[in-house]
């Protein structure tokens, strides 16, 4: 199956504050706040969905192409992920500029001011599908520069391709219409409930109403696990307990990286969740995104350590 996954790449830069903001914040001068936090720690990491996704697919044995704007600073983690099992062939640079950037910083309550900048990404507009050498069978539609995934579910219903809608983070960003649009015209939405519950009010469109339009839906609910929508009814998929949590950074996007390999072999949706879910744990155990690693061997048998496939996995190339 030629899978393409378009959605954000990013550097993210993150830094700790050892203090708390909110000592800092004076309510009776907050028309001319002017403040500087001197930070203890500073990371830099290799970021965004799409990637994030990608990622764990190539973990799965896939290799998994990404279509994505960055800059001209991405040279080095292009070749990292390369490296790594992603084909990085539809990642366009866009000369002059610089990829898409996260600046967080977090202080000792976990409370956390960021901000991003767009670089690049804004650029997401200008890729096409017409523009691959092969026609994508299926493609995921994940956060981006919000005019580029309208402009890509446009594009997948003028040119029949199927495509799963994953708006999360850039539903504040899309209007009711375009989100509506995206939604109705997606074989499958993947959401968290809480993007879910954003996603009824944007929209009008209940439960029900979605159900009925698409193939599927998806609803995580973090620990408490993941619930599969169909025309049948519904499913539930309980979580599989991390052996420590290191950092949820990226754990819905793993979850969805490891639904896809399921999907892409032909497994059924309830064991392509399991799948999810597992390398949705695998993600939370380590630091970062990106930071966790195994191969499809070990997956199997730690999969097999709570779900009884049949032997279904061993279809897994
Ligand atoms: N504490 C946890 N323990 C085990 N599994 C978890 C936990 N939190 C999340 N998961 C798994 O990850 C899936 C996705 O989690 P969640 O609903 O938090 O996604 P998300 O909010 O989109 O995450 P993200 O922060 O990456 O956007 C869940 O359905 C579940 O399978
Ligand atoms: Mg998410």
């Amino acid at each position: 199956m030629n899978l393409v996954l378009t959605g954000s790449i990013a550097f993210d830069y993150l830094m700790t504050f050892p203090g708390y903001f909110s000592e800092h914040l004076l309510p009776e001068q907050l028309d001319k706040v002017s403040l500087s936090f001197l930070v203890d720690s500073l990371t830099r990491r290799r970021g965004g969905i799409a990637v994030n996704i990608a990622y764990t697919l190539a973990l799965l044995g896939e290799r998994p192409k990404v279509m994505a704007t960055v800059g001209e600073d991405f040279e080095e983690a292009r070749a990292w992920l390369e490296e790594h099992g992603v084909d990085t062939s539809a990642i366009k640079v866009i000369p002059g500029k610089t990829t898409a950037s996260f600046f967080v910083t977090t202080d000792r309550s976990q409370a956390q001011i960021g901000t991003f900048f767009t670089g690049a990404m804004a650029y997401a507009t200008q890729l096409s599908f017409t523009h691959l050498a092969q026609r994508p069978d299926l493609v995921m539609i994940s956060p981006n520069d919000p005019q580029a995934m309208v402009i890509y579910t446009q594009e997948c219903r003028q040119l029949g391709i199927p495509y799963f809608y994953d708006p999360s983070q850039q539903i504040i960003r899309l209007n009711r219409e375009d989100l509506r649009q995206g939604i109705e015209g997606c074989q499958a939405l993947f959401s968290n409930d809480y993007e879910f519950s954003m996603i009824e009010e944007k929209t009008g469109l209940s439960l029900d109403a979605i159900r009925a339009s698409v193939d599927f839906l998806i609803v995580t609910r973090g620990e408490g696990g993941t619930d599969l929508y169909t025309d049948h009814g519904k499913v539930h998929i309980p979580v599989i307990k991390p052996h420590s949590i290191a950092d949820p950074t990226g754990v819905g996007d793993a979850f969805r990286g490891g639904f896809l390999k399921g999907y892409m072999n032909g497994l059924r949706l309830e064991r392509c969740v399991q799948m999810g879910t597992l390398a949705a744990t695998y993600c939370l155990e380590a630091d970062g995104s990106m930071g966790h690693s195994y191969n499809l061997e070990q997956f199997k048998s730690r999969f097999r350590e709570h779900h009884d496939d049949q032997g279904e996995l061993d279809q897994l190339k």
